[in-house]
């Protein structure tokens, strides 16, 4: 299989560990592992202790997909399958179902591997763009007005990486409802749910939905626990998380002893854990609806209605890309600019999910006010 560099990723891999303030993380904070251990419950603490470093279920620790079938109103364990994080997920779930004459359509600008497993494939993909102009909203009217008789996927990431889109309920319904109505399979990229700013707008989950709704989660980003590499497919279609399962047996065939009772604790315990994460997206977001009032006349900002990550622009003279090198060196923050999304707005990722964000703001702020290179 050809596939194209996955550009953010990319970008990562260089900087992620070399820089002092990662402005643009997409994930919360890390859990520590200790805190983590001190939540337990005394059967999970019992799985700790006694745990042996065997190769485990293929589909998952039957006690982790219980929990994990807890999160939804319509789905039992066997309508769920672990992976070592969503990104295994995405690539077994795209791999399995698409190829040559068939057709996705994908919000864009997105997480590439949501796209481009699919076309490397040989898929034919529309890219569902999400416009400033709109607020970034979710169009789908436009979405079902490009389904074809060929279209087997849509794609939705809600809340949005890296807008913070996150449609209205009612938005929402019709997209479901013309799905189901057409038998179209819908995946709902559901790793930043439970982050809604209004607990109000969080949506129907895409595996209650419909029974061709499938949710991808993951302990990495609302749960603060990146470093497990758990994640999970939800569906009622049965037939084909069988036919992931069997596509899995040629990637990690089961996940990692340790990490299934840590995400089995974590989501047990998932009331304090998320409270924490919402406690750090939410001081995060007040301090970005400061900075972008105050700088007004260097960035646009459509303020995210989920998730942990926005997608400013940068107004005025200048390239981001010029901007976000000369932030970085100055000042060791880390920016994303659009470009590693394929996007030509002048727009970049901000990431809300760290506790050193005003540190980080700070050094903007400085970056701002000093001289300009001439
Ligand atoms: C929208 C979206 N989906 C999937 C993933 C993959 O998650 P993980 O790295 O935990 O596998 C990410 C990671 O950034 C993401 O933003």
């Amino acid at each position: 299989m050809r596939i194209a560099d996955f550009a953010l990723e990319r970008y990562f891999a260089r900087w992620e560990f070399a820089v002092e303030y990662l402005l643009c993380a997409s994930d919360v904070e890390a859990y520590p592992m200790a805190d983590l251990l001190r939540l337990a419950d005394p059967e999970a603490r019992r799985l700790w202790d006694d745990l042996r470093l065997g190769y485990t279920e293929s589909t998952g620790h039957p006690l982790l997909r219980a929990e994990i079938a807890g999160l939804y109103e319509r789905v039992e364990p066997d309508d769920v399958l672990v992976f070592a994080g969503a990104e295994e997920a995405i690539f077994c779930l795209m791999s399995t179902m698409l190829g040559p004459g068939d057709h996705a359509v994908v919000t864009w600008p997105g997480y590439q591997s949501l796209y481009e497993v699919g076309r490397a494939g040989g898929a034919d993909i529309t890219l569902h763009e999400l416009h400033e102009a709109d607020r970034c909203a979710l169009d789908e009217e436009r979405l079902i007005a490009s389904l074809t008789p060929a279209t087997k996927l849509v794609v939705v990431n809600a809340p949005h990486n890296p807008t913070g889109m996150l449609p209205t309920r009612a938005e929402w319904a019709r997209l479901t409802d013309a799905l189901s109505d057409r038998g179209i399979h819908l995946l709902a990229d559901e790793v930043y749910r439970e982050l809604e700013v209004d607990e109000n707008d969080r949506l129907v989950a895409g595996a209650d939905a419909y029974p061709r709704g499938i949710s991808l989660g993951v302990m990495s980003k609302s749960y603060a626990m990146a470093g497990l590499r758990i994640g999970w497919l939800a569906t009622r279609d049965r037939e084909l998380l069988d036919r992931c399962a069997r596509f899995k047996d040629y990637t990690t065939i089961c996940s990692a002893a340790p990490s299934e009772i840590l995400a089995l604790i974590g989501l047990r315990a998932r009331d304090r854990v998320l409270a924490r994460s919402l406690r750090i997206v939410g001081d995060n977001l007040s301090a970005l609806d400061d900075f972008f009032a105050r700088r007004a006349d260097r960035f646009a900002w459509v303020r995210p209605r989920g998730g942990s990550i926005g997608f400013p622009r940068l107004v005025g003279v200048g390239s981001v890309d010029d901007f976000s090198a000369a932030l970085v060196n100055a000042q060791g923050v880390l920016l994303l600019p659009g470009s590693q999304f394929g996007h030509p707005g002048n727009h970049f990722r901000i990431g809300f999910g760290r506790e050193n964000l005003p540190r980080a703001l700070a050094r903007l702020d400085a970056f701002l006010d000093g001289p300009r290179p001439s």
